[in-house]
């Protein structure tokens, strides 16, 4: 399963086995087709782990909200974020050209683009299997909302490549829609699954949407500071593709103009080229600047403003750990 070495969602891990060792089983049965190249790239990235990050919200947030042991429907509600949240990223590595994911080559590298693509679209329209044999139309509703939005996302970002003028407000638009939905997405399943009222669920999904944005804020930083095989995935792709995110932003408004005027080269440059050269002088660059301190101080706003909309939920277990969330997404490595 999982090997997650940051402590404070190590010990989230480890509480939620049980939850968490019905949804590998779950994942598993569901991911069964005849087609071979199905079962072997399915079974490829899940078998790889991942954080289970999105069903460990689902699960904790029906926690917070209930004393009632789990139920088979939130294994369902997780099992289906767990599989958006897959294709996902078997999407985006496809677009990002990425070679690296769970510590192993991407699925694109290992089976090619097309198999993946392919693949991908087979795990979103199971996700969909899974999540209308619960019969919820509320749940129907809250999942395809989530999905098209985050296919909005990625078109967005997509034709913000190379675009020296986005601003801040945009990337904020690219990232609540590509991450922070399906987060929202899987505070809210939390709720239902817990029978929650409507007025819980919003709270669940508000939390989780600030989380999620934390997250991605963490994941744009760390795609220039992080350390690629704690990560387990490529960093530098963001640069490479000539993808705008907020540390570069941030530089391009705070660095002096020659410094400017070098860093709009080069993103103009790799999006054509999609070269990895001019990583090590960027990095220096967005730290001299400040703009990777300031981009991990809006992460922390966010994440702030995630713990503040639990606030009133009575002390539990669930909640103390939806409290570490909010520290993990600002603090991790991973
Ligand atoms: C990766 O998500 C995509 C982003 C939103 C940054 P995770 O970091 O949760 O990926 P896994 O599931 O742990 O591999
Ligand atoms: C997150 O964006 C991808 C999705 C939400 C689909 P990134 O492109 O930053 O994710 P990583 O860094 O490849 O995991
Ligand atoms: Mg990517
Ligand atoms: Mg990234």
């Amino acid at each position: 399963m999982t090997s997650v070495t940051s402590p404070s969602i190590q010990s989230i891990v480890e509480g939620l086995h049980e939850e968490l060792q019905a949804l590998d089983a779950r994942l598993r049965s569901t991911l069964d087709s005849d087609v071979l190249l199905i079962r072997s790239i399915a079974d490829y990235i899940i078998s790889a782990g991942g954080k289970r990050l999105r069903p460990v919200l689902v699960f904790l947030c029906c926690d917070a909200l209930s004393a009632r042991p789990k139920s088979d429907f939130a294994v369902s509600l997780a099992t289906t974020v767990e599989l958006i949240h897959t294709a996902t990223l078997l999407h985006d590595d496809v677009v990002d050209e990425s070679d690296l994911r769970r510590g192993r080559a991407t699925a694109n590298a290992e089976f090619g683009n097309a198999a993946s693509v392919l693949v991908g679209d087979f795990l979103y329209s199971r996700a969909f299997q899974v999540m209308v044999a619960t019969q919820s139309l509320r749940v129907l509703q809250i999942v395809s909302e989530a999905t098209n939005r985050i296919a909005e996302g990625e078109v967005m970002q997509l034709m913000a490549i190379g675009n020296l003028d986005l601003s801040e407000a945009d990337y904020m638009n690219v990232i609540e829609a590509k991450t922070a939905k399906l987060f929202e997405a899987a505070g809210a399943l939390g709720a239902i699954a817990a029978g929650a009222s409507l007025d819980h669920e919003h709270m669940m999904a508000n939390y989780a949407r600030r989380l999620g944005v934390a997250f991605q804020i963490a994941d744009d930083v760390l795609d220039y500071r992080g350390d690629a095989d704690v990560m387990g995935k490529s960093l530098g792709d963001d640069l490479a593709e000539g993808k705008l995110t907020l540390p570069i932003i941030l530089a391009l408004a705070k660095s002096a103009p020659a410094e400017r005027d070098w860093l709009r080269s080069v993103i103009q440059n790799n999006r054509v080229t999609h070269e990895h050269d001019h990583l090590p002088k960027v990095r220096a660059l967005l730290e001299s600047c400040g703009a990777l301190d300031a981009s991990m101080d809006a992460a922390a706003r966010h994440a702030n403003a995630a713990a503040s909309e639990i606030a009133s939920l009575p002390d539990s277990r669930a909640k103390t750990w939806m409290l570490d969330l909010c520290s993990y997404a600002i603090q991790r490595h991973l």
